[in-house]
């Protein structure tokens, strides 16, 4: 697994990934943001600046490596994630499985063509940017592309999280992983954790900020 680390070419994109983070922690550029789902905990104002964004809902990239790590253990073809941010994380889930592709949904028009912008940054080509609301697009992409790798990571509410669950259990008919982050978040995340099963759930695992699901 950290054989890709020890290639020169990967770890210089890895190390490029945080120096890119580090820049746009240090951005003044403000933008209008649409709040979705269950909103931030820390201010509901809709303009937001890009430093503020990245800091408080963009994975930092141990973290992005880390989820990527995983994908990649499993070998997996398609990497599914709910919720783009500024991109990093999909570029990162993108140079660590040069074997898979990775579908990324934001519904934000502003971050998703920045992530797009970043991407092409990093001339990472196995990215397929979708600019939608989760509710519009996830059954169609579940059913096209069965990916066996999800990343749930946008719109913490308890009831969005089950119900995003309950659709990849319907639509999936693989061996498919299911990471869903921030599951200590709030007393609705904990709950949606706690609810979360469905006759193909074969291991469900909590860390402290994410949760493993394996389906069957
Ligand atoms: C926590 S951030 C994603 C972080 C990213 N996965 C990472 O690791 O850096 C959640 C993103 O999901 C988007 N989002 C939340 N609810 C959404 C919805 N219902 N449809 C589409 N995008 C949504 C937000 O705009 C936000 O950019």
């Amino acid at each position: 697994m950290l054989k890709l680390l020890k290639h020169n070419h990967t770890t210089k994109k890895i190390f490029q990934v945080l120096w890119t983070r580090r820049r746009l922690l240090l951005s003044d550029f403000q933008f209008y943001m649409t709040d979705f789902g269950s909103g931030s905990r820390f201010s509901k104002n809709k303009k937001k600046l890009l430093r503020v964004v990245v800091r408080r809902s963009c994975s930092s990239v141990p973290k992005s490596i880390l989820i990527a790590l995983i994908a990649l253990r499993k070998k997996v073809r398609t990497i599914l994630e709910l919720g783009t941010c500024i991109g990093l994380s999909a570029v990162v889930m993108g140079i660590l499985n040069p074997q898979a592709r990775i579908i990324t949904i934001e519904g934000d028009a502003t971050l998703h063509s920045f992530a797009r912008r970043i991407a092409s940054m990093f001339n990472q080509k196995n990215i397929i940017f979708v600019n939608a609301l989760f509710d519009d697009v996830l059954d169609e992409i579940l059913d096209t592309y069965q990916p066996d790798f999800i990343f749930v990571d946008g719109n913490h509410s308890r009831d969005a999280t089950l119900l995003y669950f309950r659709h990849i259990c319907d639509k999936v008919s693989k061996d498919t992983l299911v990471v869903v982050d921030d599951i200590d978040w709030s007393q609705g995340m904990r709950e949606a954790w706690e609810k979360i099963s469905c006759p193909r759930v074969r291991k469900k695992i909590g860390f402290v900020k994410f949760g493993i699901v394996s389906l069957k």
